[in-house]
């Protein structure tokens, strides 16, 4: 997302002061962002504070003489527009396509994408009116993130709150990867099932086996896939987040509850294995907490492992409910390429994406592992490729082409069988 340009709208409303940091995050993404206050959000925000974040990339007035024609410009140099907060009035004025303030004149002279985060009085929120603006303007095809539920500035609570700002950017991101990809959704229609995170195998109430699994690399495949058009179920060990962009989230914490879950999201066009599943669990985790030598416990205290099931393995059992696509993972410490070939076969599955987690891994960079970076040896049944090592958003962008692709030419061969 690298020198992409958001042009924000800050009208004037009490969460303007979260636009403060709304562009700080923009500005951690990549993104360049340049601004424009209402009159009312001035009362919120001042112009210098906004000045100071942006580089003075801020704007308050439509008929200030240096800055004639502004509006055309502004709107031409954006990628995207967003308005947050967007307040009851500012969507009224859009709705009516009224050119009277900067905010306004910039929106209707745009031809980019218009994400706009309402933030209001619940009451406001709840109006007819307020309703019928937000229709008529999604009807034109803006985009919309928010509100939430919560408590309210004013003391009420319910739907009103300006969403998240980690939400408004996603949200930004993934209008952006929309209209990069040409708004195309080629999975569109398409079920798709990731697995990621590790998995928590209980000892006792109170401690468990895990693993070093962040989550993030699974995370990123599902919502890469989902802003393809993929309907995306994203199975998550401990650590799962609350929500991602256009993914429904199932946190899980067992190996066993896994599997529960996958299963139950079956059937799937496309299965994507990307949990760091524990191998093992404990055969009977006790019910109380194991107790120390000293605090009355046995001198020793043997664990007696049982084998987990292989999610990967069962999913990609051959079958009527088999998915078109089984994708795994391996994660290896040395001889990656001849021990993902192997577990592929033993597997069952079509493609396993291998990596070093060593310290050597990443071309020497460290071990993937909670890394941004990640490193992959492509296998398939014709051979591997070597990837170059890449984000884990931009290996997930990679992966979701070649899911593309292969479901593609799948039909396409389908389509041609006598
Ligand atoms: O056998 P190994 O754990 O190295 O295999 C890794 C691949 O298998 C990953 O895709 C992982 O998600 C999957 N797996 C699984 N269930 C297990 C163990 C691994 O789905 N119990």
């Amino acid at each position: 997302m690298d020198g992409l340009r958001v042009l924000l709208i800050i009208s004037g409303g009490v969460a303007a002061y979260k636009s403060l940091d709304l562009i700080r995050r923009l500005q951690e993404r990549g993104f360049t962002v340049t601004c424009v206050l209402t009159e009312a959000a001035q009362q919120f925000v001042t112009p210098l504070s906004v000045a100071a974040l942006c580089g003075g990339r801020v704007h308050t007035d439509l008929f200030a003489p240096e800055a004639a024609l502004s509006h055309i410009t502004l709107s031409r140099e954006a990628d995207v527009v967003v308005v947050a907060p967007a307040t009851a009035n500012t969507l009224a004025r859009m709705a009516a396509g009224l050119a009277d303030d900067l905010a306004t004149a910039v929106l209707l002279a745009s031809d980019k994408p218009v994400l706009v985060a309402p933030a209001m009085n619940p009451a406001m929120w709840a109006a007819s009116a307020t309703r019928e603006n937000v229709e008529r303007l999604e009807a034109r095809g803006v985009h919309r993130v928010g509100p939430e539920c919560g408590d309210m500035a004013c003391g009420e609570t319910g739907a009103g709150r300006m969403a998240d700002v980690s939400r408004i950017v996603d949200a930004v991101g993934d209008l952006l990867a929309a209209s990069a990809s040409g708004g195309s959704r080629p999975l569109a229609g398409r079920t798709v099932l990731v697995t990621a995170g590790p998995t928590h195998e209980p000892i006792d109430p109170v401690r468990f086996i895990a693993n070093r699994s962040s989550g993030r690399q699974g995370q990123a495949i599902a919502v890469a896939l989902a802003r393809l058009g993929a309907d995306v179920t994203l199975v998550h060990g401990p650590g799962s987040p609350a929500s991602l962009p256009s993914v429904r989230v199932v946190p899980v914490t067992t190996a066993l509850s896994m599997l529960e879950a996958c299963e139950a999201a079956l059937p799937v066009d496309v299965a994507v294995c990307a949990a760091a599943v524990a191998d093992w669990r404990i055969e009977l985790p006790a019910g109380q907490k194991i107790k120390k030598p000293e605090d009355g416990g046995a001198a020793g205290l043997s664990l007696s492992l049982v084998p987990n099931p292989d999610i990967l393995a069962r999913l990609s059992r051959p079958g009527p409910g088999r998915p078109d696509l089984v994708v795994g993972f391996a994660a290896e410490t040395r001889d990656v390429i001849e021990n993902a070939v192997r577990k592929r076969a033993r597997k069952g599955c079509d493609w396993i994406l291998a990596n070093d987690v060593s310290d050597q891994g990443n071309r020497g960079q460290g071990s993937p592992f909670g890394h941004a970076l990640n490193t992959i040896h492509f296998i398939t049944p014709s051979g591997h490729e070597d990837w170059p090592t890449m984000s884990k958003e931009e290996v997930a962008g990679m992966l979701a082409n070649r899911i593309v692709d292969a479901l593609e030419t799948s039909s396409t061969l389908r389509r041609s069988l006598p």
